[in-house]
């Protein structure tokens, strides 16, 4: 059976909305499907309306921990802050202390992808801030590695994000900066590594 693919991000500004589209056509190139679910948002308006936040879009559903533990494997997307989780993903994994107890989540297969203003900002450190989350819920971490991408990882001709930790934008501080074609490459890349990984441990696609 088909494994069942989650998509779950959290975007202020809309970047790692536009990545995780780019992995959920990396999952359909591999032949699968993925539902997208974003974390709710905890700000008030007014402070979103502060820090110059458009409005969530309204067709993308609520991931909610019950939701969750239907999937086989889940993407994460991470805008960083301080090169760590924002509060609104914290605030979704705090709130999941009854499938740690019952081991909900256990055995489900992780990736991750991530946003940072510029090099330097948290790219990698995002990804290893997240493994204590996963250790603690008995998820198991699948990294992006090399082999699918390394062309474009290893890339210096231009400014990029992403790493073997997960594919990566840069957002620049004013938000100005949009995910970049070979950004979004090595998304579809990820989404399809991560679904052909997934379906091969869960015994075929
Ligand atoms: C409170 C706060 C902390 C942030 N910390 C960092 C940081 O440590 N490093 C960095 O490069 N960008 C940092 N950023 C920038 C965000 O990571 C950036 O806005 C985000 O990746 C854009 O993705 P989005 O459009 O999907 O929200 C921070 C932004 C905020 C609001």
């Amino acid at each position: 059976m088909a494994p069942k693919i989650a998509i779950v991000y959290y975007s202020m500004y809309g970047h790692i909305k536009r990545m995780a589209e780019a992995e959920l056509a990396g999952v359909k190139s591999a032949g699968g499907s993925a539902d997208l679910y974003q974390v709710q948002e905890t700000l008030p308006q007014e402070i979103l309306d502060k820090m110059y936040a458009p409005p969530k879009d309204s067709e993308i559903p609520i991931i909610t921990p019950d939701k969750l533990q239907q999937y086989d494997g889940v993407l994460l997307g991470i805008p960083t802050r301080y090169g760590n989780f924002p509060a609104q993903w914290k605030t979704f994994f705090d709130s999941t202390g009854s499938q740690w107890q019952q081991g909900s989540f256990w055995g489900k297969y992780v990736g991750l992808f991530v946003s940072t203003a510029a090099l330097g900002g948290g790219q990698e450190s995002t990804c290893i801030a997240a493994m204590s989350t996963l250790a603690h819920h008995g998820m198991i971490y699948v990294p992006l590695g090399y082999k699918t991408v390394f062309g474009q990882l290893a890339n210096l001709d231009e400014v990029h994000g992403g790493s073997p930790w997960g594919a990566g934008t840069f957002a620049n501080s004013d938000g100005s900066r949009q995910p970049t074609p070979l950004e979004l490459e090595v998304a579809t890349a990820q989404g399809k590594m991560f679904y052909e990984t997934v379906a091969k441990a869960h015994g075929g696609a």
